[in-house]
């Protein structure tokens, strides 16, 4: 397996970490966020996002899989649910990557059943190309081209979550 350059670099990561915080921090002024995470892709990008907001947030998370290497099952489980009441509240749903969209349709859907009073959805990288339901993402860090990427937080079969970077992934031939 082959994991090439950084695509996207440790500082660029950040650079657009902040940027999206001070856009969020600015839209949520005055009203307090539930931060909800999509396990386990986004915990980087979570950990990130939310320290740099402005704004009083309480956080949840989902832990959700639709993938099997890499290629989409089209099936989503979840696996663990969220325990805090979203009646009410300011919900921005923070995720990796929006692929087919496919899971993020359905954890959208499953939380609107459950009446919050709004909610954004917060994504780092979107693989446009690729999009089969359209669901509406409010804050996009970066448009990446129809390629597997793994690092901060994205895997291949659960490996290089860790990466301090975003690289494309490459199979061996
Ligand atoms: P979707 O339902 O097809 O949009 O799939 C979204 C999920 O698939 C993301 O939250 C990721 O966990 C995973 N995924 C999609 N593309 C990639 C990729 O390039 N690298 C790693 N994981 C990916
Ligand atoms: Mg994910």
């Amino acid at each position: 397996m082959i994991i090439g350059k950084p695509f996207l670099t440790t500082e660029h990561i950040h650079e657009k970490v902040v940027e999206l915080a001070d856009k969020i921090s600015q839209d949520y002024m005055g009203k307090e966020i539930l931060a909800v995470g999509i396990l386990k892709g986004s915990f980087m990008f979570f950990a990130d996002l939310i320290r740099a907001l402005k704004t009083p947030v309480t956080l949840d998370f989902i832990i959700a899989s639709s993938y099997l290497k890499t290629t989409s099952t089209g099936e989503i489980k979840i696996h663990y649910d969220i325990r805090e009441d979203i009646a009410g509240k300011h919900v921005l749903l923070i995720d990796d990557i929006i692929d087919t969209g496919i899971s993020l349709n359905y954890i959208r859907e499953r939380i609107l059943s459950k009446g919050p009073a709004s909610l954004k959805i917060c994504i780092l990288l979107d693989k446009k190309e690729r999009r089969v339901v359209d669901v509406p993402v409010d804050y996009i860090g970066f448009e990446v081209p129809n390629k597997f990427v793994v690092g901060y937080g994205l895997d291949y079969d659960n490996n290089y979550r860790n990466l301090p970077y975003i690289a494309i992934f490459k199979k061996e031939t």
